[in-house]
């Protein structure tokens, strides 16, 4: 894998189509079972390309091609704690990239006043769990499966 032409940018509409190819295949890979913060369609990019609003939505870019996903969502809808999403694509796993969205996350949140950011997480999830464990992050029960993650910033 070529390293050497890493972004992080914002998405906006000029990423429309790459995050449609994305999505779709977040879709195929069945691992939206681990995460499924909205619907993984077209229609979804669309509206995420287009989407203005307080929250924060970025992609990891190799290129053209969007390698990762990440968002901070809660602040439109009133929370001061915002909830932290991640998604790699399998061939860019394990590598330190995943780990280099989430501080690059963090960094966001902090900019934007963010004291604590929050996260669930399916305890069966062990890749994102140790991920989120070495990253400090500490976990109370939520519904059945999965656990909420907290972390000060
Ligand atoms: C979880 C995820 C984001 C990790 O991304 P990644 O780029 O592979 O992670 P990194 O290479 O940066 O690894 C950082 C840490 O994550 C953990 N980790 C990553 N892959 C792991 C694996 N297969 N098994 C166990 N721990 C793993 C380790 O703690 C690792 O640190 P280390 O290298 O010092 O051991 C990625 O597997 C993914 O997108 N999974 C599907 C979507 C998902 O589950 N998102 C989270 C929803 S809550």
């Amino acid at each position: 894998m070529n390293l050497d032409v890493l972004q992080i940018c914002r998405i906006d509409a000029s990423l429309e189509a790459a995050l449609a190819v994305f999505f779709e295949t977040i879709q195929a890979s069945g691992e939206a079972e681990f995460f499924h913060p909205h619907p993984f369609t077209a229609q979804e990019a669309s509206r995420r390309a287009y989407y203005r609003g307080a929250d924060l939505y970025y992609a990891l870019l190799q290129g053209e091609q969007i390698i990762g996903y990440g968002m901070l969502r809660g602040w439109d809808e009133g929370y001061t704690i915002p909830s932290l999403g991640i998604f790699m694509a399998r061939a860019a796993r394990g590598r330190g990239l995943g780990e280099l969205l989430m501080h690059f996350l963090h960094a966001a949140a902090r900019a934007r006043g963010a004291e604590k950011i929050r996260l669930t997480v399916y305890t069966h999830n062990a890749a994102a769990v140790s991920l989120y464990q070495k990253l400090g992050y500490r976990f109370e029960d939520a519904e059945s499966d999965q656990v909420i993650g907290y972390m000060d910033l």
